[in-house]
C-alpha cells in the first residue's frame, strides 16, 4: 500500500478515536451517587475523566483545579440534595444555597470566563401540574415554561438556578427527575418508594439512567447549550412502578395508598409532581425509549442480577 495512504488511513483513526483526547472534569464525580455513575460511563467510553471533590463555592480552588486539568467539558454532579430526604434543606437553608445556588454558580461563572462547555446536572423538580399542563393530559412542562414550583426550599434554589444559569452561553442544564437506576440502591425512585409505608399515586417524569447518562458525552462533543428536559418520554405513576416491582422482584410485597393531602402532614416541605415535555431531548436522541418500556427492562436487569446474587450465594 502506497505511504501515503497508510498515513492518511492512521490519520483518520488518529480523528476519530479523539474520546481519548476529550477531558472532562466531573465535580461530585468521586463520592456522589449519579457523578460516580457518569465518570465510570465516561471512562467505559474511552475518555479522560478527572473526578474532584474541590467545593464548588471556593472559588480559587475551583479556578487551581479547572486550570489544571484543563478539561475540555466541566460536568457538575455535585449539590445538596439533603438527607434523608430534601426536608433537611428546610432547616439548613444557608448551607443549600451555599452548595446549590451560589456555588454552582461559581462553578458555572469560571467555565464561562475560561471559555469551557459547562454541564450541570440540574433537576424538573421545579414544576408542579397545572391547569395548562393537568395530570395525565401528557401535556407536559416544555423547557421554555418558567417553573411553577417552589413548594420546598431545595426546589426554590433549584428554580433560581435554573433561571440564572441560562444567562451563560456556556451552559447545558441537564433537568433530572425521579432517577431510577438498574440495581437496588436505596435513592433510585423504584427502590426508594418500596421503603415508604404509604405512597401517594401521581403519575410523573421519571429519568431511566441507563438511558440518559451515557449520552451526556455526545451532548458535550455537539457541545449543547441551553436547558434540556433530561427524562424518558411519558409518565409512570407510583403504582406502575409498585405493580412491576411487586411482579419482578417480590410477588409477597404489599403497598398503601394515601392522599397528597396526607402525605402533606408527614413532610416539612411540598414535593413537585410534572409530566416534563421530553421533545427537545428526543430531536437531538431519537432513540430514548418511552418511560413504560424503559422500566420494564429496568426491572428485567433487576431481576437478573438478583437471580445472579441468590445464586452466587447458594454456592
Ligand atoms: N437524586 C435525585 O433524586 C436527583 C433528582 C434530580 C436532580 N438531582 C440533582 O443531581 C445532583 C446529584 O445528585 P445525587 O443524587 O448524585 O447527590 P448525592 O449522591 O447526594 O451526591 C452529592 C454530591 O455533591 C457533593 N457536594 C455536596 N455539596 C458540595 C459542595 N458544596 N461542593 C462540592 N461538592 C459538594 C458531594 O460531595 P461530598 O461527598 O464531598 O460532600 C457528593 O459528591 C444534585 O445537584 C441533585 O440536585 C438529583
Amino acid at each position: 500500500m502506497n505511504i501515503k495512504i497508510i498515513i492518511l488511513i492512521i490519520g483518520f483513526f488518529l480523528c476519530n478515536g479523539s474520546e481519548a483526547q476529550f477531558h472532562f472534569l466531573v465535580f461530585g464525580g468521586k463520592t456522589g451517587w449519579i457523578g460516580k455513575k457518569i465518570v465510570k460511563i465516561l471512562n467505559d467510553q474511552g475518555y479522560v475523566v478527572t473526578p474532584t471533590q474541590v467545593r464548588l463555592e471556593q472559588r480559587e480552588a475551583v479556578e487551581r483545579v479547572v486550570s489544571k486539568v484543563k478539561p475540555d467539558c466541566i460536568i457538575n454532579t455535585a449539590g445538596i440534595t439533603g438527607r434523608p430526604n430534601v426536608d433537611w434543606c428546610e432547616e439548613h437553608k444557608p448551607e443549600t444555597i451555599r452548595a446549590n445556588l451560589i456555588g454552582a454558580l461559581n462553578l458555572a461563572d469560571v467555565a464561562f470566563q475560561q471559555n469551557i462547555h459547562f454541564i450541570n446536572m440540574g433537576t424538573g423538580c421545579i414544576y408542579t401540574y397545572d391547569a395548562d399542563h393537568p395530570k395525565g393530559s401528557g401535556i407536559g412542562f416544555t423547557e421554555e415554561d418558567p417553573p411553577n414550583f417552589r413548594g420546598s426550599f431545595y426546589s426554590h434554589t433549584k428554580c433560581m438556578l435554573d433561571d440564572l444559569l441560562m444567562s451563560y452561553p456556556n451552559v447545558l442544564n441537564l433537568r433530572l427527575r425521579m432517577p431510577i437506576s438498574d440495581d437496588f440502591y436505596p435513592r433510585s425512585f423504584a427502590i426508594k418508594i418500596t421503603h415508604y409505608q404509604k405512597v401517594v399515586n401521581i403519575p410523573n417524569s421519571m429519568s431511566v439512567l441507563s438511558d440518559l447518562l451515557p449520552l451526556i458525552s455526545e451532548m458535550a462533543k455537539r457541545r449543547l447549550t441551553g436547558n434540556y428536559n433530561f427524562v424518558n418520554p411519558g409518565a409512570i405513576s407510583h403504582n406502575e412502578i409498585l405493580d412491576l416491582y411487586k411482579k419482578y422482584i417480590d410477588s409477597e410485597f404489599v403497598y398503601q395508598n394515601f392522599t397528597i393531602e396526607e402525605q402533606n402532614k408527614i413532610l416539612k416541605a411540598a414535593r413537585s409532581n410534572c409530566e416534563l415535555d421530553a421533545s427537545k431531548l428526543l430531536k437531538a436522541f431519537p432513540q430514548i425509549p418511552h418511560i413504560k418500556k424503559s422500566i420494564v427492562g429496568v426491572f428485567e436487569r433487576m431481576k437478573e442480577f438478583k437471580e445472579k446474587a441468590v445464586l452466587a450465594k447458594a454456592q
